[in-house]
């Protein structure tokens, strides 16, 4: 697979969909610094410091559905910080936790013309060695501190964890994040499509997370954004 290096880039998302575009259905992009990093629901994503990549997944890559594309990435990031020696969680659906801080946001995204997907793209934003996070995220943000080699191993890590949780059971990837999500069993609010609160019950057989929400409810989310309550 070829790997584009780049030191700063607008977003690796962004490349990664135009080259898409031009015909590409295989290919990594990898940045020092993003100046446009893009997050969930349109978000930005602060890229000063760290690994930005993005990877190209065409739709017979993988042994699942797409839908579960955000969570195998986050089963595969997670296993390569752990090998690092950090202990993290994954936080439904799409970040990682180090000491209950974010330390790595997931963004998947879609290329499709007309009805046809021609490949997806898997964006990964991991925190390595920033120091100055902007007030706003300051403390919900850290960083992994790490020097350049050990960044590199680490990159390398979740590049073949990535290869091979594309093709692993989802039994196996849920069985994961069930084992090292941050919120399975606590009292949460939950935003988008759906609004209320309620507690984490478990994950269903598509990665959707189970709520029984305050009116007794049982729900499952598939999308929007979660947070776990403290009081
Ligand atoms: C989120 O936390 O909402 C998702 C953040 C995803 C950030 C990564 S960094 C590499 C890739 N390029 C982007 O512009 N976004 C993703």
């Amino acid at each position: 697979m070829k790997i584009y290096h780049y030191e700063t880039i607008s977003s690796t998302n962004a490349e990664a969909k135009r080259m898409i575009l031009n015909g590409a259905r295989d290919g990594v992009f990898l940045a020092k610094q993003q100046t446009a990093g893009r997050g969930r629901l349109g978000r930005s994503f602060f890229s000063e410091n760290g690994i930005f990549m993005s990877m190209i997944v065409p739709p017979d890559k993988i042994s699942f559905d797409p839908g579960f594309l955000t969570s195998a990435a986050a089963v595969a990031v997670c296993r390569a910080i752990t090998e690092k020696g950090f202990s993290v969680g994954i936080k439904w659906v799409n970040d990682l936790l180090l000491d209950g801080k974010k330390i790595c946001g997931i963004l998947t995204e879609a290329v499709s013309l007309g009805a046809e997907t021609l490949a997806y793209v898997v964006g990964i934003g991991v925190n390595v060695g920033e120091t100055a996070f902007p007030a706003d995220i300051r403390d919900i943000a850290a960083a992994l501190p790490l020097d350049e080699k050990e960044k590199n191993d680490l990159v390398f890590r979740i590049l073949l964890h990535l290869e091979s949780a594309f093709t692993e059971s989802k039994d196996s990837l849920l069985i994961y994040l069930k084992e090292r999500s941050t919120v399975l069993g606590k009292k949460i609010r939950y935003y988008g499509a759906q609004e209320g609160e309620g507690v984490a019950l478990g994950l269903d057989a598509n990665g959707g997370l189970v709520v029984m929400t305050e009116e007794n409810e049982e729900i499952t989310l598939t999308g929007g954004e979660i947070s776990v309550r403290t009081k």
